[in-house]
């Protein structure tokens, strides 16, 4: 499909609370709306800053929820974080997340940010592809858990 080149990169706002729950509600085939609610009240000054939607048409169509962040598991320099991208389904493929991403990775690269991180699940394809496409390889730190 082609590339959308009508489109509008913005700082998220609270109010953008209920295009990211029906996003998220589209992919994810669930609405997860108390989720979305006490995540986006929760987020930081600077996560607020540099976390960013997408609009087609005055619409909401995509978001990048980001962090910045220091000497956090050891690791001695400002990083970023991707922590959520989603992208409505109807409008996939056409490079929006690629913008997103790229605005997202120059904002924190603005702030001295010299390592992004991010987490993936190992099923989670389209993510992987995506990341792998934006330049993105395997860490050197591995996750853990304990289920309790
Ligand atoms: C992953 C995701 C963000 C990609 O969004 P998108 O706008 O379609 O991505 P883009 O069009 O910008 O793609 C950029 C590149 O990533 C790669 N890519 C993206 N989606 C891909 C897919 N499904 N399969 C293979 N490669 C993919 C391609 O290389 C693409 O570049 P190209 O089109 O030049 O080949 C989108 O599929 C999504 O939102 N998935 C759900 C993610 C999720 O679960 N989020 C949490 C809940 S909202």
């Amino acid at each position: 499909m082609n590339s959308l080149e009508n489109f509008k990169i913005r700082t998220l706002r609270r109010e953008d609370l209920d295009a990211i729950v029906r996003i998220d509600e589209k992919v994810l085939g669930e609405n997860r709306k108390d989720y979305w609610k006490k995540k986006l009240e929760l987020m930081n000054d600077r996560s607020s800053q540099i976390s960013l939607v997408v609009e087609v048409e005055g619409s909401v169509v995509g978001f990048i929820l980001g962090d910045v962040s220091g000497w956090e598991f050891g690791v001695p320099e400002t990083i970023g974080w991707i922590d959520t991208i989603g992208v409505d389904p109807v409008y996939q493929k056409r490079g929006l997340a690629r913008a997103l991403a790229h605005e997202l990775i120059k904002n924190l690269k603005a702030l001295g940010v010299k390592t992004i991180y991010t987490l993936v699940s190992w099923n989670d394809w389209d993510l992987l592809q995506f990341f792998h496409a934006m330049g993105f390889t395997r860490g050197d730190m591995i996750n853990l858990e304990l289920k309790i």
